[in-house]
């Protein structure tokens, strides 16, 4: 997440987070985005609040075009704290990154599978 407001530099600063995404909110389509509300770490005197709808799954492929799980894409604007505000984009990490290799994510009769599949 980045510094200062953008003609300031006396509060040049960033912010960290980390958290999960909400549960499955369903779309149009059979896709699917996420609902994210955390609080950034703290910088001197402050932290801000980070709430923000993801955009849709995106999919991640091993080198041999295997699906191995999504990713979400965000961006967006933290709370204003202190006086100022931070704006970030980037992405949510892939799901389940510790699952043994060659699992699948989701069982293939669940909805969540059903956006995966190829057209
Ligand atoms: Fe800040
Ligand atoms: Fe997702």
């Amino acid at each position: 997440m980045l510094a200062a407001p953008f003609d300031k530099t006396k509060l040049l600063h960033n912010h960290r987070v980390a958290g999960v995404t909400g549960s499955v909110i369903p779309t149009p389509g059979g896709g699917h985005v996420h609902q994210i509300f955390v609080n950034t770490d703290f910088f001197f005197n402050h932290f801000h609040e980070v709430t923000v709808t993801t955009g849709p799954a995106i999919l991640i492929r091993d080198g041999d075009g295997n699906i191995i799980g999504h990713v979400h894409a965000i961006i967006g604007t933290t709370s204003c704290t202190f006086f100022h505000t931070h704006d970030f984009k980037g992405t949510t990490l892939i799901q389940n990154p510790l699952a043994p290799i060659g699992c699948i994510a989701f069982p293939p009769d669940s909805s969540d599978w059903l956006k995966f599949e190829e057209d």
